[in-house]
């Protein structure tokens, strides 16, 4: 059952790590390889794509928005993401050189469903990536890869979350690797680094304490606001998503460098702002981007709430509180960036009285339209 944990929330928080490792399992050969014998699309079908269309809700849509970047930098395929509930109602461009993605947790999905239907009668073909064995969309779909988080039973989606993105890197990876796109060095680091990131999202799960106190002093605030750029976008989606559901709060999450464009209004005196810092390595020009979005905001009043990778010293110096995520490489930092949202937003909701496991007016898998 709850194994010992008051909600189920908080044990599939906990069960992150294996479940990202049994999502990697027996998908990296011992060479380095990817070998993902479930995608039955044969290597010329997938050699001779010219787009990736993923479709899904909610936070499957958050994970939709993260393998964008992971697909086009990794395959330099185009790719879109699109919220399934919108897709076929404006009439995509879609054909047999089309593969579309349908990420969903339940499988249930009707929203999903309707999409990927569309899809298939427009000739593309369909990959389903799903948590839940012998569904409606892994049934409806030309292949399928499993996540293995195992029964997810909270309404808020996490561990579902984090196999989510590990599927689609992994399909990014598995697309670089049979079209042959930027195979090299980069790529055989990155499926290192895959490799060894259920220990890194161990490391956050040790470190939450100080996340919890935190949330808990901000149980009586009416708003928060999440910031964030490249992969970091989507994260902070998620973290508003998260608090939305559970604590019931407004929470709003932005792109950091749209703020100018008209979110900063938003900021006043003691206004918690939860900013994902990319890495202060690779990307470095985002990094100090970011810094600079931080001191604007802080200047301004708000209580700054930073996110930001051991070592990363630059934004000491601006941040209310500090909250440390494990260095990933750039396009790996939300498996790691999530996990402190996701205890937040569960701890705020706890702290406001409210039943985590079932929010109010949400249901766990959504099949109607
Ligand atoms: O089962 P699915 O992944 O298709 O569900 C999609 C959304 O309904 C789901 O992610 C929802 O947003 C969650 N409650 C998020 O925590």
């Amino acid at each position: 059952e709850k194994g010992g944990y008051d909600y189920f929330m908080l044990k599939e928080i906990a069960e992150q790590p294996k479940a990202v490792a049994d999502t990697l399992l027996g998908r990296i050969d011992a060479g380095g390889s990817l070998t993902l014998d479930e995608v039955r699309i044969s290597a010329s079908e997938l050699r001779e794509l010219d787009k990736v269309v993923i479709v899904a809700c909610g936070t499957a849509f958050h994970a939709g928005l993260i393998a964008k970047y992971a697909i086009e930098h990794w395959t330099r395929i185009p790719c879109e993401v699109e919220l399934a509930s919108e897709f076929r109602y404006r009439d995509p461009i879609l054909d047999a050189q089309s593969l579309v993605i349908a990420i969903s947790q339940s499988g249930e999905t009707m929203d999903t469903l309707m999409a990927l239907r569309h899809a298939r009668e427009q000739g593309s073909k369909v990959l389903a990536i799903c948590n839940t064995n012998g569904s409606t969309i892994p049934r409806e779909s030309d292949a399928v890869l499993y996540t293995h988080a195992g029964p997810e039973v909270a309404v808020a989606s996490t561990k579902a979350f984090l196999t989510q993105l590990v599927a689609c890197y992994l399909v990014a990876l598995y697309l670089g690797q049979v079209r042959g796109t930027k195979w090299g060095d980069e790529i055989g680091a990155v499926i290192r680094d895959l490799s060894r990131i259920s220990g890194a999202v161990e490391q956050v799960l040790e470190t939450m304490e100080p996340v919890r106190a935190l949330a808990r002093s901000l149980a009586d605030k009416k708003t928060v606001l999440f910031l964030g750029r490249h992969v970091g976008y989507p994260v902070a989606l998620e973290g508003a998503l998260k608090l939305k559901e559970l604590a019931y709060m407004h929470a709003e999450g932005f792109a950091a460098g749209e703020l100018k464009h008209g979110p900063i209004a938003l900021i006043e005196e003691d206004l918690p702002v939860v900013v994902v810092v990319p890495s202060p390595r690779g990307r470095s020009i985002l990094h100090d981007k970011i810094v600079s979005n931080i001191q604007e905001i802080r200047a301004r009043g708000a209580r700054t709430i930073v996110i930001a990778e051991e070592g990363d010293e630059a934004v000491a110096p601006y941040a209310d509180h500090l909250i440390r995520i494990p260095a990933t490489p750039t396009l790996l930092q939300p498996l790691v960036a999530t996990v402190p949202l996701q205890v937040f937003a569960c701890e705020l909701a706890t702290a406001r009285g409210n039943e985590v496991d079932q929010p109010r007016n949400l249901a766990k898998s959504v099949t109607v339209e």
